[in-house]
Formats: structure tokens, C-alpha cells, sequence
């Protein structure tokens, strides 16, 4: 049984690429492993000023995370700013990343040019140690992601590596599992552009709650590649592909194996659209139910709270004593 853990950020809505890539993994994960998903308010914050919002959206993901298929009895699920422990291993982490290995991070750079004009904290550019120190905190062997958290996962590697070599064998050394349909679904409008919560237009992202109908519309209005051959290129023809991909993911088949079934572009937009509103529609119905009780959401929080302090707690005393600091008594 291995130690799995993965995070998502409570910024905007949850959407088709963050099911696929990572959470619908999350749920069949944890079955055979000892798995903890932490929604990461902390990491919010890094572009986050508006008061009294970070809080509903973490209950409406904790929602979105049990209707998904998360079950909090075998599944720690757990709010990142509960367990202060992650703020202090974030610390240590920064002390132990270079400040070189930083400025070398793609998606510091992507967000700090799309913000040009706004604030760019400093906690942006800090970011991958607190990350790392969610990942460390739980001796995870395994971090299933999408692929644009690679790079993330990679420097987490590298932290831990320099730290267990400069204090002794401390944490564990984790790596990145992605899935092998759905690890980098693209934005319907801008097939180059990975669907994101930061993009541009609503048109291109398929969003968890979206209803059915607005569902079908989007991909029927999804743009597809010039001439009208369905193969599966994700060089050549990256709208055509991104539907195969999403279809693929959604129906357990290959990409390349489902575009030898289509002649039209038109038909594979239906089908792919009609899909993913079916795969949908269980996990909405879901969602509503348990937003009608977020007492209920909170003790399941609590519970998560319970467990996933437990295993951080023991994990930072075991780095501030490979260190040596001076113990309290
Ligand atoms: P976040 O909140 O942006 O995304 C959550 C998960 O969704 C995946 N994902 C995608 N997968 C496929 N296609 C896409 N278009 C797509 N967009 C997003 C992401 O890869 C991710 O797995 N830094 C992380 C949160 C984090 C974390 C962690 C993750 C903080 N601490 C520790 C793992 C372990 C992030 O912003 O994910």
C-alpha cells in the first residue's frame, strides 16, 4: 500500500481538466493506498485579496471532492491552513530551495506576466517549497497530478534529496503519477492552451457543474483543426486531438483507436460532448445533496483534520530533530 498524496487549489470553479488529471484518479487511488488530498487555501492566497471568499470555496470544493467519489472513511481529506504544520516545513523548504531554482519555475513565470500589471506577492515565487512541504509532511511515495505539476513535483524531489543529504535520512522522495488519457486537457477555443481556471474565455473550459445542455453546446462550438480528417496528432491537429483525448479518458479507450470510429468532426463533438454530460451529471446531483448540509461537510473536514495532523505533526518533529534544533520541553 503506498503513501499517496495530491492538492488542489480553491481558486475558481473545478473543471474537466482537473477531473481528469488528477481527482478522478485521487478516487480509484484510494482503494489500494493510504491516500490524503488537502485543498490548499495557503497556496490561494498567493493571488487572492478579496476578503470572506477563500472560505466558501474551500466548503464547495470539500463538496465537489466527496460527490467525485472521495470517501472520507477511507480517504483523509483535509483544508491546508488546519494543520500549521504546512506553513512550518514551508519555511524549511524555503531554506533548502535556491533562490536560482526558483526563478526557473514555469508557472511563476506564466502567472507573474499574466499579473504584469497586478501584484506579484513574493509568496507566488516562494510557492513550490510550500508545495514540497505539503508532499514531504506525508512521507508521500506517490503525487498522482496532472502533467503541468511535473515541473513541481521534480523540485520537490530535489529538496528532499538535499535535505535528507545535508541532515540525514528524513523524508521520503516522491514522484509524479499521471494518467495515460486526460493528463493535459486543453481549452476548447484555444486547443494549445491547457484548460485552465485562470483562462481566458468561459467558452472553452467545461466546468464540473456546468448543465448538460451548456455542456453539449461547448463542445459542439469547439474549435476543431482546417481540413476534416479525424487522426489523433496532438502536433497537428491539437482541437481534434483534445476531443479524442477527453472521449478516450471519458470511455476508457485509446485516442487513436477512437478516430478510426469517426469520419465527421461533427459527430465526435456530440459524442464527446454527450459524455462528459453523463459522466457529470451523478457527480452533480452529488454536489447538490451535500451543499445542503455543510455542517455535515465540516465534521467530515474535521475528521480529515484529525487524521492528517497526526501523521504532519510526527513528520515535523522528526525534520526540526534531524536538524537539531533546540527541543522545547
Ligand atoms: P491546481 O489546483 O491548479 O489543479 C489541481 C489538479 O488538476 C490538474 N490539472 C489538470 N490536469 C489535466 N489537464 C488540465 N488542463 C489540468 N489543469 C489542472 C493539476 O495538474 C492538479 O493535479 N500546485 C497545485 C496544487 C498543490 C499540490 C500540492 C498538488 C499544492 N500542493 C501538493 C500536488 C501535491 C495546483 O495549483 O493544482
Amino acid at each position: 500500500m503506498a503513501r499517496v498524496l495530491s492538492c488542489i487549489q480553491p481558486t475558481g470553479e473545478v473543471h474537466l481538466g482537473n477531473y481528469l488529471g488528477a481527482l478522478r484518479n485521487w478516487v480509484s487511488g484510494q482503494h489500494n493506498n493510504d491516500v490524503f488530498h488537502g485543498i490548499v487555501d495557503l497556496h490561494a492566497l498567493t493571488i487572492t485579496d478579496t476578503p470572506g471568499v477563500l472560505g466558501q470555496q474551500t466548503l464547495q470544493l470539500a463538496a465537489i471532492l466527496f460527490a467525485v467519489g472521495l470517501d472520507p472513511q477511507i480517504a483523509t481529506v483535509f483544508v491546508q491552513s488546519h494543520i500549521p504544520e504546512h506553513s512550518q516545513l514551508g519555511w524549511i523548504m524555503e531554506c533548502t530551495v535556491s533562490f536560482g531554482e526558483l526563478s526557473r519555475m514555469t508557472q511563476f513565470k506564466d502567472k507573474s506576466a499574466k499579473r504584469e500589471a497586478d501584484f506579484v506577492s513574493a509568496g507566488l515565487f516562494t510557492y513550490p517549497a510550500l508545495q514540497a512541504a505539503d508532499i514531504l509532511l506525508y512521507d508521500a511515495s506517490e503525487v498522482p497530478v496532472g502533467d503541468d505539476q511535473r515541473q513541481h513535483i521534480e523540485i520537490t524531489r530535489d529538496i528532499a534529496l538535499r535535505f535528507n543529504h545535508r541532515f540525514g535520512d528524513t523524508f521520503v522522495v516522491p514522484k509524479a503519477v499521471t494518467p495515460p488519457t486526460g493528463a493535459r486537457v486543453m481549452d476548447l477555443q484555444e486547443p494549445t492552451n491547457k484548460m485552465s481556471k485562470s483562462g481566458d474565455g468561459e467558452a472553452g473550459i467545461i466546468y464540473l457543474l456546468d448543465d448538460p445542455a451548456s455542456i453539449v453546446k461547448k463542445f459542439k462550438r469547439a474549435v476543431t483543426d482546417s481540413d476534416n480528417e479525424v487522426v489523433f496528432d496532438r502536433e497537428l491537429k491539437p482541437g481534434v486531438s483534445n476531443l479524442l483525448e477527453i472521449l478516450g479518458a471519458v470511455t476508457n479507450e485509446s485516442p487513436s483507436a477512437l478516430a478510426t470510429t469517426y469520419t465527421q468532426y461533427g459527430k465526435l463533438k456530440q459524442d464527446t460532448g454527450e459524455a462528459v454530460a453523463e459522466m457529470l451529471r451523478p457527480i452533480q446531483t452529488r454536489y447538490h445533496e451535500l451543499m445542503a448540509d455543510p455542517a455535515e461537510l465540516s465534521n467530515l473536514l474535521a475528521l480529515g483534520k484529525e487524521r492528517a495532523s497526526k501523521v504532519a505533526s510526527a513528520t515535523l518533529a522528526r525534520a526540526h530533530s534531524a536538524i537539531g534544533l533546540y527541543p522545547s520541553n
